[in-house]
């Protein structure tokens, strides 16, 4: 099962992330943000579904040639031809995966594959075996879990286990579930699949009920000790679990999680971030946590001042922590007069206090007019307010 203290970071930015409409990257993209991933110091790199076109076949192959000290997965359908594309796509990587994924809701049964239950526990058996016979990690995911009957999911996922799976993934595909029921499905899995406490339990999230990030942490909670996540939380329809999110909630809440942690290096995270927004041309929100423009900016001029005081006051992390160089103090119309003394400070300009006072009230009256007043603004401000004594 691997270090308990440890929760192993999935990343398939490149594989589920792509999936994100419009983020199609080309190799050479991918392999940027491979060499990305390494520094960011993820466990796992989804590079592909190489079954799925020539070109994902390609660019796999390549990151598995060029990364080091990180494992490279390739997915699979539970299909002999997929897991022997996937695998040509992996066997390079210095740690090759190979992930099987068949659905395993009533839904999906009988809707899109065809297949009764017992069939497709007869295809859990025979892929998981073929791939295991190839690679030695391999990583069983069963589609729509959450929607899954929870006992038929024992069986699959014991069946799974005994052909040689070495991760068990419980996928919420459709961002279904809501954390009370994700952390008690791990943790029924795990009292009960014959096996479970060998290996690790991996949660995959979407975030179609904006519930991605506080469900893989609920899995946390229930045992999981694998995260599958995207930067920017890029993915399918409302996109997977934001990698950046559950590293930060692990890091700013250990009392919560039992001090469990990740091994990123958080200081690349917004780096990490800005290198996927650039490429995949999909921007990111302003108000996104860690990662967003505005994520360590403060204007209400409360804040600002408690700010001045003691960052503890409005500051959870630092904004260096995750790879911002500070936090910003926007001045706007609700900041107050001490944001703009600190701000004319930094720029030079020490005012004795009527002059602030003088500058301060043009500084309103330009604010209500303008959403930010910026640098050339207050120094206009400044000089019209000199003659003050
Ligand atoms: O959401 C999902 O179920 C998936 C699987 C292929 C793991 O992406
Ligand atoms: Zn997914």
């Amino acid at each position: 099962m691997g270090d308990p203290a440890v929760v192993k970071i999935f990343d398939t930015t490149l594989r589920d992330g792509e999936q994100s409409p419009g983020a199609t990257m080309t190799t050479e993209e991918k392999l940027q943000v491979a060499q990305q991933l390494m520094r960011l110091k993820v466990d796992i790199i989804e590079a592909g579904f190489p079954a799925a076109s020539p070109g994902d076949l390609m660019a796999v192959k390549e990151i598995a040639r060029l990364t080091r000290g990180v494992a490279v997965a390739g997915l699979a359908r539970a299909h002999a031809d997929d897991i022997d594309t996937a695998w040509e796509g992996v066997r390079e990587a210095e740690l090759p995966v190979i992930h099987v994924f068949l659905a395993t809701s009533d839904i999906h049964l009988q809707h899109k594959l065809k297949l009764s239950r017992e069939e497709a526990l007869q295809r859990v058996q025979a892929m998981v075996s073929r791939a295991r016979n190839l690679c030695p990690s391999v990583e069983f995911s069963a589609e729509d879990a959450t929607r899954s009957d929870w006992d038929y999911l024992c069986r699959v996922f014991e069946v799974a286990i005994k052909a040689g799976a070495t991760t068990i993934n419980v996928p919420d595909t459709v961002g279904y579930t809501l954390p009370h029921d994700y952390e008690a499905l791990f943790r029924y899995l795990r009292e009960r699949v014959p096996g479970m406490e060998e290996i690790t339990m991996s949660a995959h999230c979407h975030d179609d009920l904006g519930m991605a990030t506080a469900n893989t942490l609920a899995a946390i909670k229930g045992g999981a000790r694998q995260v599958e996540v995207t930067i920017n939380g890029i993915g399918e329809r409302a996109g997977n679990t934001a990698l950046e999110e559950v590293v930060m909630a692990l890091r700013t809440r250990p009392d919560v999680f039992g001090h469990v942690d990740t091994r990123v290096e958080a200081a690349e995270l917004l780096a990490s971030s800005q290198l996927v927004s650039r490429l995949t041309s999909i921007p990111v929100q302003p108000n996104k946590a860690v990662v967003g423009a505005n994520a360590f900016a403060h204007e209400a001029g409360i804040h600002q001042d408690g700010m001045l005081k003691n960052r503890l006051t409005y500051e959870i992390m630092t904004p260096q922590s995750v790879g911002w160089t500070d936090t910003k103090l926007v001045l706007g119309k609700h900041s107050g007069r001490h944001a703009l003394d600190a701000r004319l400070r930094q720029l030079g300009h020490k005012l004795s206090a009527e002059q602030l006072k003088v500058a301060y009230r043009r500084f309103v009256a330009l604010a209500d007019e303008k959403k930010v007043v910026i640098d050339s603004d207050l120094l206009y401000i400044v000089e019209s307010s000199m003659d003050t004594p």
